[in-house]
């Protein structure tokens, strides 16, 4: 067998062990072998949002998989009720709301950067945007922000939505922004730039359930070969959209919020068409 395939092998055994739903029914120990598989004799840190049994068991499966698979890592937990009982060398547990970005910047300034940090807690939209923004400039070069389940932005238990998805802000509206992040340096409006958080990202990896976020090693590079080419591109952009500005950054900033105001401005129109139509109708008699 191979390293990898050994790898897999150890992740299948310890989930079954401690029950950790990331291997059955999910089989994520397959993607997290692919990306994790570097780190198995490194000393590095890793971070999971969400330590499992909620305030009923005390939980802690994946923190005990990470713990048995990572000889020489720091694994970190943080859940909204305590899990002590879980503690250990290499694991300690915090209690930490991911949703309360002040508390989420006190925590990893006491306890990061991490190497790994994993979103595995409440899979609300907001509690997930909250930790990723907060978090993501926390994790180190080479490193990986890692969001499982992120398909309960589709869910309204989860306050997602499937029929609302490309308005909402969720994790996978941000997964798909995230294109536009990994391409930042070759962005030409810097209105437009302006939306786009300069998270370092250079990898983007999607899987079913599951996606990676790779940090970048260095600065991003831009392919704009010239001065002069981003110059003309720019003006050229311009000319040909220069118009719409407002109401593409309008939309940029809230899909949502804009899109009410489309319907607002659209049924006033609608009436107005329709009470002149009536005033024409009427019998001049
Ligand atoms: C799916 S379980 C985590 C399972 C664990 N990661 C595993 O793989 O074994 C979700 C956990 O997130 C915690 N949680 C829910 N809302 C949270 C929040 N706002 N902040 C931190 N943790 C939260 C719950 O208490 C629960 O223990």
């Amino acid at each position: 067998m191979s390293i990898k395939e050994d790898f897999i092998e150890a992740l299948r055994v310890a989930g079954h062990e401690f029950g950790c739903d990331k291997v059955s029914p999910h089989n994520y120990h397959v993607f997290y072998a692919a990306h994790l598989l570097d780190y198995i004799d490194r000393p590095f840190r890793l971070l999971e949002i969400g330590i499992g049994g909620e305030d009923r068991e005390t939980g802690g499966a994946s923190l005990k998989l990470w713990e048995r698979v990572f000889p020489s890592a720091h694994i970190y937990g943080i859940d909204l009720y305590p899990k002590t009982a879980l503690d250990s060398e290499r694991i300690k547990t915090f209690v930490c709301d991911q949703g309360d970005p002040v508390a989420l910047e006190a925590f990893a300034r006491q306890h990061g950067p991490f190497d790994v940090i994993i979103d595995d807690g409440s899979h609300k939209r907001s509690d997930q945007l909250t930790s990723l923004f907060s978090l993501i400039k926390w994790v180190l070069p080479g490193g990986y922000y890692v969001l499982e389940d992120y398909f309960t932005s589709y869910w309204p238990v989860y306050d997602g939505s499937t029929l609302a998805k490309d308005f909402l802000d969720t994790p996978v509206r941000w997964l798909k922004q995230t294109v536009d992040i990994i391409n930042r340096p070759n962005f030409l409006s810097p209105e437009s730039k302006a939306f786009v958080p300069d998270w370092g990202i250079d990898e983007l990896h999607v899987y079913a359930g599951v996606s990676f976020l790779k940090k970048a090693q260095g600065q991003g590079r831009s392919e704009i070969p010239s001065e002069e080419f981003f110059e003309n591109q720019l003006e050229l952009d311009e000319l040909r959209y220069g118009r719409f500005k407002e109401t593409f950054m309008a939309y940029a900033q809230d899909p949502m919020s804009n899109l009410i105001f489309l319907e607002k401005l659209k049924t006033l129109v609608e009436n107005n068409i329709n009470a002149v139509k009536d005033l024409t109708d009427e019998d001049p008699s």
